[in-house]
């Protein structure tokens, strides 16, 4: 427990002189009030993390100190000590918003344990009010958490790109948020009131996206049973958003350029052209230059929509923002489901911070998710990450880069042969001494493992 300035108050000198002096070899910083009055004032001068007062005092009653204390600070952890047998008044007390009571006789334990519960439950909240507010103010934009310097770039070429019609191309892997930088141009820009449309051009068949897209009219193809506006003259006003814009066939990508060019289209079975005014954003997971080189992206729609490109990091690129990250998502299920948010212990955060996030933001997303369903809390830590996601090569051991210069008489190499057997050793654990499968842990070939392996003298039985 870190030391905490706590306010005791008992008019009975010896019990306060022996509360305050226990308190006091537990490593706090008491300070004692003989009555109620005393210890508002004494409250009123100076900051305490917690109070500890007697319910039975004469003139002012703990209770009613508990009233008084609470109208001034709402938050601070108050602990009632009070007689055997005045369970009842307890009750009330916590009723009147005390935060935990103790009867007498207590023993010190006791009374350090409720502390200690009390300043834990009371610093998560207070880390959590500041977590919440540097995230909304300081670490994000339009709901988009980062603080790692690409991040921030993004967020000026989105403030930059948000107000001009130009079409916006968005790169990034899955799961990097180019649906949340398409909202944020979106709802930054003074469309804002008009409608976002999304639409994914993976998941339609090549027929289906031209009429989804498009419209068409009755009768344009057999099933075209009304005449229907597609997604583009549904997003009237407002942006248009093409998620996998790969995957538009060349025949939609004609009239596509012909949309971003002269703002008009034709539905499907008519030749009437219609005027549209919208903004486009196209995301694409893929290198769009490799598809006109491969001949599947026309080279002049390429340069039509790469006019504002933003390029979206995958997560392995920004690791500094991954405990910000992970700390808005257990928030975010923490208040979904009224439950106090999750904390992750520093080695767990380590080996999120060194896995390498092959679904990037969205990955992380689930895994904060399942944890919070699944860790019992109040922290989690590597064991409660998934196999991929625990690092440790062994109970022991921790190979964090150090921050301090190498010890005189230092040899790299000893060091790194400590380092290899201590990860071939964690691999033939894991595997139970098979070395084919220890060296896929590891990344070697069998043969190289064997090599280290005979060079260090490690012999493939893990209980060794
Ligand atoms: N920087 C971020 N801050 C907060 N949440 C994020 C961030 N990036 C992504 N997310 C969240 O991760 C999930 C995936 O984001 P999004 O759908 O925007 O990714 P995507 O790049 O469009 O993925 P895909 O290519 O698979 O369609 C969403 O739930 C989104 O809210
Ligand atoms: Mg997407």
């Amino acid at each position: 427990m870190r030391p905490a300035s706590i306010l005791v108050v008992d008019d009975d000198a010896l019990s306060l002189a022996a509360l305050t002096d226990m308190l006091q070899r537990a490593g706090h910083d008491p300070v004692g009030a003989a009555s109620g009055a005393q210890a508002l004032e004494t409250f009123r001068a100076g900051y305490f993390d917690a109070v500890i007062t007697d319910l039975r005092m004469p003139r002012m009653d703990g209770l009613e100190l508990l009233r008084k204390l609470r109208a001034r600070d709402p938050s601070v952890p108050v602990v009632l000590v009070t007689a055997y047998g005045s369970v009842q008044t307890a009750v009330e007390a916590m009723k009147e918003g005390a935060s935990d009571y103790v009867t007498k006789p207590f023993s010190s334990q006791e009374i350090l344990a409720a502390l200690g519960r009390l300043l834990d439950l009371e610093r998560l909240r207070s880390e959590n009010r500041e977590l919440k507010e540097q995230i909304k103010t300081r670490y994000g934009f339009s709901g988009i958490i980062g603080r790692n310097p690409s991040m921030l770039a993004v967020f000026d070429q989105i403030r930059t790109a948000a107000n001009s019609m130009a079409t916006v191309l968005v790169e990034g892997e899955s799961g990097t948020g180019k649906e949340l930088v398409a909202k944020a141009l979106h709802f930054n820009s003074r469309r804002s009131s008009g409608p976002f449309v999304a639409v994914s051009c993976a998941a339609l068949a090549e027929t289906l996206l031209e009429s989804e897209l498009f419209g068409h009219e009755r009768g344009a193809f057999t099933g075209a049973v009304s005449s229907r506006p597609g997604r583009v003259e549904q997003a009237e006003g407002g942006t248009l958003f093409l998620d996998d814009a790969d995957d538009i066939p060349l025949s939609a990508q004609v009239k596509l350029l012909r949309v971003l060019q002269e703002r008009t289209l034709e539905r499907l079975g008519s030749n009437r052209s219609r005027r549209v005014d919208v903004r486009v954003v196209v995301a694409t997971k893929i290198d769009l230059r490799q598809a006109v080189a491969d001949g599947i992206f026309r080279e002049d729609l390429f340069y039509r929509v790469s006019v504002l490109p933003i390029r979206l990091p995958p997560l392995r690129e920004r690791r500094s923002d991954i405990a910000l990250l992970a700390g808005h998502f257990l928030q975010q299920f923490a208040d979904r489901d009224s439950q106090p948010p999750l904390k992750l212990e520093p080695e767990a955060l380590r080996g999120l911070e060194a896995y390498h996030w092959p679904g990037n933001v969205r990955e992380l997303e689930n895994v904060m998710e399942r944890l919070s369903l699944t860790c019992p809390g109040p922290t989690c830590s590597c064991e409660n990450l998934p196999p991929e996601l625990d690092r440790r090569p062994g109970a022991s051991g921790d190979f964090s880069v150090p921050a301090e210069p190498p010890p005189e008489g230092f040899a790299l190499l000893d060091e790194l042969g400590r380092i290899e057997s201590h990860y071939i050793r964690w691999a033939l654990a894991r595997t139970r001494g098979n070395k084919s499968q220890a060296a896929r842990l590891l990344g070697l070939s069998r043969t190289t493992l064997a090599d280290h392996m005979s060079r260090l003298e490690i012999s493939s039985d893990p209980y060794q």
